[in-house]
């Protein structure tokens, strides 16, 4: 099948976890897509992964949280494959674990400057590139915490509330203009977000929250997110969609 031919696609934290899955989707689908991550390592991994199974990608490292090298980051897709139509504002980070009056200031800053100003900075330039190319569908990787709170994230739950806003206002202001804006809102994934941060136990007990008594797999949030980026989801814009293994039900 190659839903996304002649698509190209930026996907931000594509180097590991959920944003790899959706560059191979995308990919093993027809897009060309760049690989937008700052661990260079993780970069040449997984477009190496994907010229191996045939497809086209192309690496990009950057710090999403630098609003210039968002800007350059949609230039290099401009440059490197001609346009833009689909991307995926991914990269994201866990932060520091502590209650909201012991949180360190400088993890708060942290933060929110990589996954609620970075998301910011990927709209701002890659909605006038998608319209120039014609149109097209932007996800930005939310999550359960953009719903409902978790003890000791203060900083992640704020920016994955804001990441809502922010999409439900992008949306309207495009949804003439042939760019459609959603949110995905994961439960937990087994990805090494979570592995090298939280021991067996935790890892555990985590799984034990959600009704299906298990972690998600990163190949479940990237067929939602496909999904959403495809002309399939062509009335979908403005809204927010779980797949977090009934944890929200609750
Ligand atoms: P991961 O740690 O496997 O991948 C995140 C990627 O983002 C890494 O490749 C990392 O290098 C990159 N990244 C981090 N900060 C960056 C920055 N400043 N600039 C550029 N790249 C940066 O994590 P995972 O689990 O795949 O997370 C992806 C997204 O999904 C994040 O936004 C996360 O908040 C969200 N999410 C993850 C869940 C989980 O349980 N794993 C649950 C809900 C949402």
């Amino acid at each position: 099948m190659a839903e996304f031919h002649g698509k190209i696609a930026i996907v931000t934290g594509g180097a590991s976890g959920i944003g790899e899955a959706i560059v191979k989707e995308l990919a093993s689908n027809g897009a060309r897509v760049v690989v937008a991550d700052r661990d260079r390592g993780g970069i040449d991994r997984v477009v190496a992964a994907v010229q191996h199974s045939g497809g086209t990608a192309a690496g990009f490292s950057l710090d999403v949280a630098d609003a210039a090298q968002n800007a350059t980051m949609v230039e290099f897709a401009q440059k490197t494959f001609g346009g833009l139509h689909l991307a995926v504002n991914n990269a994201g980070v866990g932060g520091p674990s502590a209650a909201t009056a012991d949180y360190p200031l400088d993890g708060w800053k942290t933060v929110i400057d990589i996954n609620l100003n970075g998301v910011f900075y990927g709209l701002k330039y890659e909605i006038p590139a998608i319209m120039k190319s014609g149109g097209g569908s932007i996800v930005n990787m939310a999550s359960i915490l953009g719903s409902v709170g978790f003890t000791n994230a203060v900083a992640y739950t704020s920016a994955k509330h804001a990441i809502l806003g922010m999409t439900r206002v992008a949306a309207m202001e495009y949804a003439t203009k042939g760019v459609r804006v959603n949110a995905v809102g994961p439960g937990f994934i087994d990805t090494p977000l979570l592995s090298k941060n939280l021991d067996e136990n935790t890892l555990k007990f985590v799984a034990g929250l959600h009704p299906m008594q298990r972690l998600g797999r990163p190949e479940e949030v990237s067929a939602l997110t496909c999904f959403l980026l495809s002309e399939r989801a062509s009335f979908i814009t403005g809204s927010y969609h779980l797949v977090d293994g009934g944890y929200v039900a609750q």
